[in-house]
Formats: structure tokens, sequence, C-alpha cells
């Protein structure tokens, strides 16, 4: 199968395992590594709100924690309920993040299924003149 279509069906599966009580948006991410190991994330919410850690930084987390840090690609795919008929784009935070881990080649996947998705240069469409380690330089 397409890696695309693959991870975007990941992403939607581990979309079904987010933890959404009080907004009920449910997301789902699926990262691609360098050396082809995938991790997939949900959102988590927290009743004290600000602890809610987003379905990219799970997957991202879950990467960095298991020993991988060079990023290929991500998935997203995220909206209110059961529903999936919106492309889902990442929150600021999330684009900080990631923006800490990977390179000018990496792509953001926006995906609704298999067959309706856009695919972006993260730095150049999505987190132009990021605030990066090299500023602290
Ligand atoms: N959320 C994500 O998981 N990723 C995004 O890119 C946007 C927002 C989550 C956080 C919160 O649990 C819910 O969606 C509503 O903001």
């Amino acid at each position: 199968m397409d890696i695309n279509k693959k991870l975007i069906n990941l992403a939607i599966e581990a979309r079904k395992k987010a933890y959404t009580p009080y907004s009920k948006f449910n997301v789902g991410a699926c990262l691609l590594c360098k050396n082809g190991e995938i991790y997939t994330g949900c959102n988590i919410e927290n009743a004290s709100l600000t602890p809610t850690v987003c379905a990219e930084r799970t997957a991202i987390f879950k990467a960095i924690s298991e020993g991988n840090k060079d990023f290929k690609k991500i998935v997203v795919v995220g909206g209110k309920n059961e529903k999936l008929n919106d492309f889902c784009a990442p929150c600021g935070v999330c684009r900080q993040v990631i923006s800490e881990f990977v390179n000018d080649n990496f792509e953001i996947i926006l995906a609704i299924n298999e067959n309706n998705y856009k695919v972006y240069n993260f730095r150049r469409d999505i987190f132009p003149l990021g605030f990066t380690k090299d500023d602290l330089d």
C-alpha cells in the first residue's frame, strides 16, 4: 500500500483512542521516522485543561522517548465526535514542538481519508520564520 495511505489509516485508528470528555474533538496523528519506524498519537485531555496534550505531541514524544528523533512526515486527522469531514491543522504549540526536530524536507499531511488529503512542506507552508535553536547561538 502507498505509504501516505497507510499512515492516514493508522492516524484514523489512533484517533479512536482520543480521550476528549471536554471538547469531544478527536485528533489522531501518525509520525513516520527516517528509519521507517512509525509512531501514532491521540489527544489526551484533562479536567484541569492546560495539561491537555495534542495528538501530534503524543506521537512525537513517544518517538523521542524511544530514541527516534529523525522524522520524515506526520499525518494529522481531526474532527468533532465521530465526524471526520474537514482538515485539522496543528496548533501553534505543536508547530513549535515539530519545528524542534525537523529539517526543510519534513512534510505534514492533513487528511480526511486515504483518498482525500493535502501534503504540505512544514517549514515553507506551515511554520515559516519559526524560532529555532539556531537563534540561540
Ligand atoms: N488538538 C490536537 O490534538 N491537535 C491539534 O492540532 C489541534 C487541537 C486537540 C487538543 C484538544 O484536546 C482538542 O483538540 C480541542 O482543542
